[in-house]
């Protein structure tokens, strides 16, 4: 049995009154009735206080990393806030210059940028662009040259250390496609190539250790890695990626980004590093702002097996359950502090058993067909993750502020789901 949700789970902005839960002063089964479900909804305080830590925490230069969930709405909101935008394909980029971002003020990324997106970066004037191997910097080197330009770069090493979260989302190995390796000196190599080109102006040097870290300690030992490396190099910038972890259910505990901010720091004044440091948070700035909601459609009860919940959406709206095994918890909207004694799995609408969102869930016992449930810290790597597997429209996304709710994405209809077909 599990006690009531966590508060801490839920968006600054969460408030109770008879037991329903409100963000922003909008009530959230209103929202649903509203606006129907799947549901996601966003509060814009709080995205917009985790952007301004990040800024205080870093200072200029500091970045959201897009991935993490990036529509018109988004890319405007980081850019009122003063943030650059990490962007890591042609599409991203096209997003955001849609919205009209800055463009000196992005980060461009990706392993295997095509010549295309190359070229799209340049014409974009790209703040930076992070390198990622030498055929990249070839091709880089080629294009700028072809054009006039000189491209602001960063080379992206990988520090070797291993960190603790799951290994499809650990980037920081000697064992990796990303970026060049320190041991094998492929990193001092590439460092060396962009510092003479004459094409290219080197800025620094970026890493990613991995997605959803936990532990400081891993963030520090990877800048220790880097500053020995970075500092005799006399470069201007080290950017550490992103990678903060953040608390998806109860008992699991994260460092916020001011706590962040300073390790990575202290480890860097400890290794003898003068340059400036960055980072490009995602999951830590949009995963807590939103919770999502879905209409229960089934509720059976097997004996002695266990109880499914089935709600409208599923993997097709977050495949992070499925994909990594990860945790959420659940909850009623309409009674956000009661105790939740029904153990239950809650499962989505496609076809097939992994179609799972909660596996191990705990619900008040009164769960019924029709009822709104919600879970929360659904803001990072599920939108932007979507897929209409099964022909299912994905979800709509809202901002709600100060009493008032925002359409940001609207809901997919059928005809979408159809509307390449030739
Ligand atoms: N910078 C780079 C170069 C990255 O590759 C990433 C994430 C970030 C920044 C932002 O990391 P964050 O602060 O959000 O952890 N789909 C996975 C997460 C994949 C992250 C990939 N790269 C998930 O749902 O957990």
């Amino acid at each position: 049995m599990a006690a009531a949700l966590p508060w801490r789970l839920l968006p600054d902005s969460a408030t109770e009154a008879d037991g329903r839960l409100s963000l922003a002063g909008c009530d959230l089964e209103g929202l649903a009735s509203e606006f129907g479900t799947p549901l996601v909804v966003y509060d814009e305080d709080h995205l917009r206080a985790r952007c301004r830590e990040a800024l205080a925490a870093f200072g200029e230069g500091v970045s959201y990393a897009s991935k993490a969930f990036l529509c018109r709405a988004m890319a405007h909101l980081v850019a009122e806030e003063g943030l650059g935008l990490d962007v890591s394909t042609g599409g991203e980029l096209h997003a955001a210059l849609e919205a009209d971002f800055p463009p000196e003020r992005l980060v461009v990324h990706g392993n295997n940028k095509s010549l295309r997106e190359i070229g799209e970066a340049l014409a974009a004037g790209a703040g930076r662009i992070v390198v990622d191997s030498f055929d990249e910097m070839a091709r880089l080197e080629a294009l700028a040259a072809g054009r006039g330009v000189r491209p602001r770069v960063l080379i992206r090493v990988t520090p070797g250390v291993e960190v603790h979260t799951h290994h499809y989302v650990a980037t920081g190995g000697e064992d990796s496609k990303f970026g060049f390796t320190v041991r094998s000196g492929a990193a001092a190599e590439a460092v060396d190539r962009a510092r003479t080109s004459d094409v290219l102006d080197l800025l620094g040097v970026h890493a990613h250790i991995g997605s959803q870290v936990f532990s400081l300690d891993s963030f520090a030992e990877a800048v220790g890695v880097l500053a020995r490396f970075a500092a005799p190099l006399g470069l201007e910038e080290l950017s550490v990626g992103g990678g903060l972890g953040v608390a998806y259910v109860e008992g699991e505990r994260a460092a916020g980004i001011p706590e962040w901010a300073t390790a990575v720091r202290e480890a860097a004044e400890a290794a003898g590093l003068t340059a400036r440091i960055t980072a490009e948070p995602g999951r830590a700035i949009a995963a807590a702002a939103a919770v999502i909601l879905y209409e229960v459609g089934t509720v059976k009860e097997i004996p002695g097996v266990r109880t499914y919940v089935a709600v409208d959406g599923g993997m097709s709206d977050n495949p992070r359950p499925v994909l990594y095994g990860s945790g959420y918890e659940a909850f009623l909207p309409r009674a956000v502090r009661a105790e939740r004694p029904l153990s239950a799995r809650v499962v989505g609408k496609h076809c097939e058993s992994g179609d799972v969102l909660v596996s191990e869930g705990w619900l008040p016992s009164d769960v019924a067909v029709e009822d709104v449930l919600a879970m929360p810290v659904a803001g990072a790597y599920g939108y932007s993750m979507a897929s209409n597997y099964n022909k299912v429209p994905r979800p709509a996304v809202l901002f709600v502020h100060d009493g008032a709710a925002r359409l940001v994405i609207r809901r997919e209809t059928y005809a979408d789901l159809t509307r390449l077909d030739v």
